[in-house]
């Protein structure tokens, strides 16, 4: 690769240029980026199931609006994040089938079951909060059609971050059951939503270049302890027990110290093992092989459309 190409690249990435589509980039910058890009869209998608699950279900109509809504809105980011990594020079339907042949990851949080209806307040609160905290930095990121995809998506993880909190403010204040209920939620989630910003930084292999080309602003650690320290209060706010009995704050740094956690999990369920690994791909497959039919109508009206066109 030219040498004076990738020192330009590296001054427009330092000034805070915005790389687009057509614009020369490293090699290594185009796979890194596809793989981020396409394993966002793929988590968004396959985070559709758990929270699915839940929508006949609804204790309520309002309730049941506002979970189809909020599903509705997952399946737009995983379609304009696919978008946004085609801009890459990968085909969508690649993508799909790296996910659908289990090559590509995907977030490890959706590889857990939703046993009852306080998980999916569980989820909004907890979940997309953390995916906010990691994605509010990404609308900064050096890539612009990812940088922009997230301006739209983080106002929406927003939305769900309250209704998922609202339903455990509910839950909380509500029967002594319903707050059990939210409590045992809390108690499966936490655990695997610290989890969700990734390995330690001394495991994350992909944190040096992501730093240097400004696709990640801030470390794995750095963000989950921010989410330690957002989440704390909103915990004590409802009354709720984070399930870490190491948790303190620390009076040096203002931070919340909390526990170890159990890294042999997390990497059992990148390897296939969680609780729904194979639920979770056996339903994209499914869904995938019940499309077809829409895909190939959608081919054979283009096809129509142009031979129209060129009579
Ligand atoms: N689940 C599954 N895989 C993970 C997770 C996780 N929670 N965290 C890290 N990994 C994977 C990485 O993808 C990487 O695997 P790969 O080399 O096969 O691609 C490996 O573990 C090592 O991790 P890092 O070197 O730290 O990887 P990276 O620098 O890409 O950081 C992170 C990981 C923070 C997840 C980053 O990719 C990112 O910010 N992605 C965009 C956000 C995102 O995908 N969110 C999805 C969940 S939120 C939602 O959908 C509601």
């Amino acid at each position: 690769e030219d040498a004076a190409l990738a020192a330009r690249f590296q001054e427009r990435v330092d000034a805070e240029e915005r790389i687009e589509p057509n614009d020369w980039m490293p090699e290594a910058y185009r796979k890194t980026l596809t793989r981020q890009i396409s394993q966002h869209a793929h988590s968004e998608i396959v985070g559709m199931l758990p929270e699915g699950n839940w929508i006949t279900r609804t204790p309520s109509l309002r309730r049941k609006a506002a979970l189809l809504a909020k599903v509705q809105d997952e399946c737009g980011h995983g379609l304009y994040l696919y978008a946004a990594a085609e801009t890459l020079g990968t085909a969508r339907e690649e993508l799909v089938d790296q996910l659908l042949s289990g090559r590509a990851k995907y977030s490890s949080i959706f590889n857990y079951p939703t046993l009852t209806w306080a998980d999916i307040g569980a989820i909004g609160w907890l979940v997309d909060g953390a995916a906010i905290m990691n994605q509010i930095p990404l609308c900064r990121c050096s890539y612009g059609p990812y940088a922009r995809a997230m301006i739209r998506v983080c106002k929406e993880e927003s939305f769900h971050q309250r209704q998922g909190y609202e339903i455990m403010v509910t839950l909380a204040r509500g029967a002594p059951e319903q707050k059990a209920m939210a409590q045992d939620a809390l108690n499966r989630w936490w655990w695997p939503c610290l989890m969700m910003f990734g390995p330690p930084d001394g495991d994350s292999q992909h944190s040096d270049t992501s730093t240097k080309w400004k696709i990640k602003r801030f470390s794995n650690d750095e963000l989950r302890q921010k989410f330690v320290d957002a989440t704390v209060p909103q915990a004590r706010f409802i009354d709720l027990t984070l399930p870490d009995p190491d948790l303190r704050l620390n009076p040096e740094t203002g931070h919340w110290d909390y526990g170890t956690i159990d890294w042999s999990e997390f990497k059992q369920v990148l390897a296939g093992n969680g609780p729904c690994n194979r639920d979770r791909l056996a339903a994209r497959r499914k869904a995938h092989d019940d499309g077809a039919w829409v895909r190939e109508a959608a081919l054979a009206f283009a096809a129509k459309r142009r031979a129209r066109a060129a009579a």
